[in-house]
């Protein structure tokens, strides 16, 4: 059994769909054994414990990011995490936590990446005037939005979108993506050739 750790700083919709994806054994043999929050106000806290599943507030402020990363990884460990999950996660990881969790982390990022990293980019992307966006499941490095892509899937910006429309279809992929993503990991049928990740049949 795989346990899986997701770090959410909002309404958790990605987290949620993890959480079904396990629930209903699209992801099998695995559960999600903690959601952590670094904003007592997240919506997704709720929604994890509506699911039975663990949470925990850890407040960032006052710290050094180091210090919050590392009582992350107290709570991770405590629950014997094997992968963490970031979902909506609006903040850095320090070098340490990502060394820590080796290869053992993802991100969904609401783009085509390389195209638009960082905050907004939905909105970058429609703002840019591209005609099609979409989203990116990643293993995290210490770069921003940069890791190696295990998954990305394309949606068409339309006419009439405006940057919330297209956002809305971005974020149906993101939750089939995402799940998809973590499949692939736990099942350990790829492997990483440079920034390639090669499914393995
Ligand atoms: C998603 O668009 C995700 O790609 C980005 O932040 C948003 C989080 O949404 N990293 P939610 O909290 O999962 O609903």
């Amino acid at each position: 059994m795989k346990k899986l750790g997701i770090l959410i700083s909002g309404r958790g919709s990605n987290m949620v769909a993890l959480a079904d994806a396990v629930a209903q054994g699209r992801i099998s043999d695995a559960e999600i054994a903690l959601v952590i929050s670094n904003v007592a106000t997240a919506g997704g806290l709720a929604k994890a414990q509506e699911r039975g599943i663990a949470t925990v507030v850890l407040d960032h402020r006052g710290k050094t990011r180091e210090e919050h990363d590392r009582t992350m990884a107290t709570e991770l460990h405590k629950h014997e995490v094997d992968l963490v999950c970031l979902a909506g996660y609006m903040r850095l990881l320090s070098p340490w936590f990502i060394r820590e969790f080796s290869q053992r982390i993802l991100n969904i990022h609401p783009s085509l990446l390389p195209a638009f990293p960082g905050l907004d980019a939905q909105k970058q992307a429609f703002e840019y005037g591209v005609k099609f966006s979409g989203c990116t499941v990643h293993f995290v490095d210490e770069e921003l939005d940069h890791g190696a892509i295990i998954r990305q899937a394309i949606v068409p910006v339309l006419p009439g979108d405006d940057d919330h429309t297209l956002a809305s279809r971005i974020l149906v992929e993101e939750h089939k993506s995402y799940a998809e993503a973590v499949k692939l990991v736990l099942s350990e049928k790829f492997r990483v050739e440079g920034r390639r990740v090669i499914e393995e049949a």
